[in-house]
C-alpha cells in the first residue's frame, strides 16, 4: 500500500516498492545491496505512451486535512509536455508540497483526475502507480528524505539500483553528476555530515541520476546560496534538454521561477498563469 503522505523516509521507500534494514554497523563505499535495502516489488516496467501529453491535471481538488467542507484548493488544471519546465508559486500553505505529492500518487487528491502521458492514474493499482513512480519520476523533496545508513554514492543511486538500471558504468555516472553539483568530494559522507544545501544538492541528484520522463521538484533550491541555486537550475534545464524530462517545480523563488517556461500561480481555486 503507497502512504498517504509522504512524510518520512520510510514512507518514500515504499513508494518506492522498497524498505530498509536497518545495518548495526554501517559501512561506506558501494557495498549496500541486498544487505540493507529490500526490493519488495518485483522489477517491471509499466508501457508509457509515447504521447507529448506527459502530464495531464484536470479540476485537481484538495479538501483540507482534516475538515469536510473546507477547500486546501480546487479546480486546478495543467498540461505538462516532455521537456517542458513549468514553475508553481504560492504562499506558504496553500498547497503547493500537497499537490506534488498528488501528482506523485504520494497523496489522495479529493476531486479531479490525473493522467500520466494519457493513462489515468486511478486506473492502475498499488503496484503499477509503484513501479510507474519508481522509473518514471524522480522526486526532490522539501525535506530531502536522505537515507541516513547510506553514503551520498549510494544516496545518489538509489533509483538506479531500484530499477535494476545496468551497473557498468553507474560510479563515473554518479561522480560525473556529483561534480557538476560541486559535492564529488562528499561522496563517501553519510547524510548527517552534510550542510543543509549539500543535502538538497545530493536529493537533486537522486532525483535526476536516472532520467525521468518526470521530475517533481519541490523547492529545490531552497537551502542554496546563489551559485549553487543556478547549477541545480542549469541541471534541471539540461534534464528537459538531455532527456526530455518534463519539470515540475515549486518555489518560493522568483529567479528560480524565472527559469521556467510557463509559470502559475497556485491559489485556492486553482491555478493561475502569470
Ligand atoms: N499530513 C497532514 N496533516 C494535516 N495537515 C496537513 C498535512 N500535510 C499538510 N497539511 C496542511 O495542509 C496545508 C498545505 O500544506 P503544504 O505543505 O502543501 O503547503 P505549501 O504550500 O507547500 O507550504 P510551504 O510553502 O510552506 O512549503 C497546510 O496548512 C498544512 O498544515
Ligand atoms: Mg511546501
Amino acid at each position: 500500500m503507497c502512504p498517504l503522505r509522504c512524510k518520512s523516509l520510510h514512507d518514500f521507500l515504499q513508494a518506492l516498492g522498497a524498505s530498509i534494514r536497518l545495518l548495526s554497523k554501517p559501512r561506506r563505499g558501494w557495498q549496500w545491496g541486498p544487505k540493507s535495502i529490500n526490493v519488495n516489488l518485483c522489477f517491471g516496467k509499466i508501457p508509457v505512451a509515447d504521447v507529448a501529453e506527459l502530464l495531464t491535471l484536470e479540476g485537481v481538488s484538495k479538501r483540507v486535512p482534516d475538515a469536510v467542507d473546507r477547500w486546501l484548493f480546487e479546480e486546478v488544471a495543467l498540461r505538462l509536455d516532455r521537456g517542458e519546465f513549468v514553475a508553481i508559486l504560492g504562499e506558504s500553505g496553500v498547497g503547493k508540497s500537497t499537490l506534488m505529492h498528488i501528482v506523485a500518487g504520494l497523496d489522495r487528491k479529493d476531486g479531479g483526475r490525473l493522467c500520466f502521458a494519457g493513462q489515468d492514474l486511478d486506473d492502475l493499482d498499488d503496484d503499477a502507480r509503484t513501479l510507474l513512480r519508481r522509473r518514471q519520476m524522480g522526486f526532490i523533496f522539501q525535506a530531502f528524505h536522505l537515507i541516513p545508513q547510506l553514503t551520498v554514492a549510494e544516496n545518489i543511486a538509489l533509483p538506479w539500483r531500484l530499477n535494476a538500471l545496468p551497473r557498468k558504468g553507474l560510479p563515473e555516472r554518479v561522480r560525473k553528476l556529483a561534480r557538476f553539483l560541486g559535492i564529488e568530494h562528499r561522496l563517501e559522507a553519510w547524510p548527517r555530515e552534510l550542510s543543509g544545501g549539500e543535502m538538497q544538492r545530493v536529493a537533486v541528484a537522486r532525483a535526476t541520476l536516472h532520467d525521468p520522463a518526470l521530475i517533481l521538484a519541490d523547492e529545490p533550491t531552497g537551502s542554496l546560496d546563489p551559485d549553487s541555486a543556478a547549477q541545480v537550475l542549469d541541471l534541471l534545464r539540461d534534464a528537459g534538454l538531455r532527456a526530455g524530462s518534463a519539470i515540475l517545480m515549486v518555489t518560493h523563488s522568483e529567479v528560480a521561477a524565472a527559469c521556467a517556461h510557463r509559470r502559475f500561480l497556485l491559489e485556492r481555486r486553482g491555478l493561475r498563469q502569470l
